[in-house]
C-alpha cells in the first residue's frame, strides 16, 4: 500500500490517487496518508501477536491527526499518550479510555486529575516522585491510580542517540536497580493500584536483540515481583520498532512473537505494546514542489516549497527519507547529485542531500515515510502556516486538516 508507478504514464500514485492530482487540488506542500497502508501495519501487530493477548497501544505522538486515531480506535486499538493534549484527542477521537496508557517523564497534576476522571488503563510512571503526586491526587479525588513502573532496562538500542532512550544516562524511566524498592513504596502508598511494569529503549530499532534484552530484564523483575507478592496484570514493552526509510531491514513482528513466546510461558497477564511508527511511518509522504534550482560551485540546490517546520527529521537526526520525483513524463539523466534544502531561514533546513535526482523547476517530488513524526513535529516558524494533511481511501481524497491561512497564524495573538 506504499506509493507506487502507474504502469501506464510512470505517475507516482498512492492507492488509486495520482499525487499528480492531489498536489493540484490540494496545494503543496501537503501531507499525504494512505488509509490501507495504515489499517495495514496495525493489523500486521495485531496478526502476528495474536497467540497472546495482546494490546497495541498506539503511540499518539507519532502522528495524532484525529482522523487517523479515530480509523485506530474503529478497529478496537489502544493508545500511548503522553500530554493532557493527547488525552484530548484520543477521547474526541472516540478511543476508549479503558485502552490508554499515559507515559512521560513530567505528568502535570491537571494531566494526572484528567486521566485519572477518563479512566485510563495505567500511567506508566517514571520517578519516585511521580509516584507520590499520584498518590496524592487520587486520593484527592478519591480514586484509584492503575500504575506500571516505567522500567529502564539499561539497553543500548543500537540508534540515533536522540532517539535512544534505555540508556542508564537516560532521562526516562527508573533504575532497574531502584525498581524492586520503588514497586514495594507503591504498595503502600495510599490509592495506587500496581497493575503492570512497562520499558519503552528507543525509537527506530532494526534488530531483535535489544527488545529480547529489555525484555528478558523485565521478566526477571516481573518474577522477583511475583515472589514478593505482587503479581501483575501486564507487561508493556513499548515502542520501537524500526521501518525502512532507505535500505534498513526491519525486523520482521512475526520473528519478534516467535522470540517472545517461550520467554512468556510463565506470564499469565496481558502484553502490551506502544509502536508509533511501525504503525504509520511508512502510511504517509510530504509532497512538495521545485521552487528554484540554484547552482553554486560546491553544492546543486534543489529549493523545494516545504521546510525543517514541515519535516524537521532530516535537520534534527540527520534523518534519511527517499525523495522521488512524482511525474516522469521524459527520461532524464540521473547522474547528478543534489542537495535538497528548503525556504527556511536556517543552514540546516535540508530535507535530503548527495540525491541523484534530475529535477527542474516546478517538479513535484514526493518525500516517502513521513506518516510519523512529519507531521506532528511540524511547527509555523518563519511564520509558515501549517500545512493541510490529505488521506487517501482508495479513490477517495479527503482533507483531514486544512492548510492554515495568515489569519490562522495570529488568531491567538492579541492585536
Ligand atoms: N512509547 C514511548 C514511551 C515513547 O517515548 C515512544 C517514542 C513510543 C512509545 C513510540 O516509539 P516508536 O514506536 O514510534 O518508535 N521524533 C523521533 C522519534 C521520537 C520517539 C519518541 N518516543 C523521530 O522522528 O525519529
Amino acid at each position: 500500500f506504499g506509493p507506487y508507478r502507474a504502469p501506464t504514464n510512470d505517475t507516482l500514485m498512492l492507492e488509486s490517487v495520482s499525487l499528480n492530482e492531489i498536489a493540484e487540488r490540494y496545494g503543496t506542500p501537503c501531507y499525504v496518508y494512505s488509509q490501507s497502508a495504515l489499517l495495514q501495519s496495525y493489523q500486521e501487530y495485531r496478526d502476528a501477536f495474536q497467540s497472546f493477548d495482546t494490546l497495541v497501544c498506539y503511540a499518539v505522538k507519532a502522528n495524532a491527526n484525529l482522523s487517523l486515531l479515530r480509523l485506530l480506535a474503529a478497529q478496537g486499538a489502544g493508545f500511548d499518550i503522553v500530554s493532557g493534549g493527547e488525552l484530548f484527542r484520543v477521547l474526541q477521537a472516540g478511543g476508549d479510555p479503558r485502552r490508554i496508557v499515559f507515559s512521560g517523564v513530567a505528568k502535570s497534576e491537571r494531566e494526572i486529575d484528567e486521566a485519572l476522571k477518563a479512566g485510563i488503563l495505567c500511567f506508566n510512571v517514571e520517578s519516585a516522585a511521580e509516584l507520590q503526586r499520584l498518590s496524592e491526587r487520587a486520593t484527592r479525588l478519591e480514586m484509584t491510580a492503575p500504575i506500571s513502573l516505567r522500567v529502564n532496562p539499561e539497553v543500548d538500542a543500537r540508534t540515533h542517540p536522540y532517539i535512544a532512550t534505555g540508556l542508564r544516562t537516560s532521562k526516562f524511566g527508573v533504575p532497574a536497580t531502584t525498581a524492586l524498592a520503588l514497586y514495594r513504596k507503591a504498595q503502600k502508598l495510599p490509592h495506587l493500584k500496581i497493575v503492570g511494569i512497562d520499558c519503552h529503549i528507543g525509537s527506530q530499532i532494526t534488530t531483535l536483540e535489544p527488545f529480547l534484552e529489555a525484555t528478558d530484564k523485565i521478566l526477571e523483575l516481573v518474577h522477583q515481583l511475583a515472589a514478593e507478592g505482587i503479581p501483575l496484570e501486564h507487561i508493556d514493552l513499548g515502542g520501537g520498532v524500526g521501518i525502512c526509510y532507505r535500505d534498513e531491514d526491519p525486523l520482521s513482528l512475526s520473528a519478534y512473537a516467535t522470540a517472545l513466546k517461550p520467554r512468556f510461558n510463565q506470564f499469565q497477564g496481558r502484553l502490551l505494546f506502544e509502536p508509533g511508527r511501525r504503525i504509520v511511518g511508512n502510511a504517509g509522504l510530504l509532497l512538495t514542489r521545485v521552487e528554484y534550482l540554484k547552482t553554486i560551485p560546491e553544492r546543486q540546490l534543489v529549493i523545494v516549497d516545504a521546510g525543517m517546520n514541515d519535516l524537521m527529521r532530516p535537520s534534527l537526526y540527520q534523518a534519511w527519507h527517499e525523495h522521488e520525483i512524482v511525474p516522469v513524463d521524459a527520461p532524464r539523466k540521473t547522474d547528478q547529485k543534489v542537495d535538497i534544502v528548503g525556504p527556511v531561514c536556517e543552514s540546516s533546513d535540508v530535507l535530503g542531500t548527495g540525491r541523484t535526482l534530475d529535477v527542474q523547476a516546478g517538479d513535484l517530488l514526493a518525500i516517502l515515510s513521513c506518516g510519523a513524526y512529519g507531521a506532528s513535529m511540524s511547527s509555523r516558524y518563519n511564520a509558515r502556516p501549517l500545512i493541510p494533511e490529505v488521506l487517501v481511501h482508495g479513490s477517495q481524497t479527503t482533507v483531514i486538516r486544512r492548510r492554515e491561512t495568515y489569519a490562522d497564524l495570529i488568531q491567538h495573538e492579541l492585536s
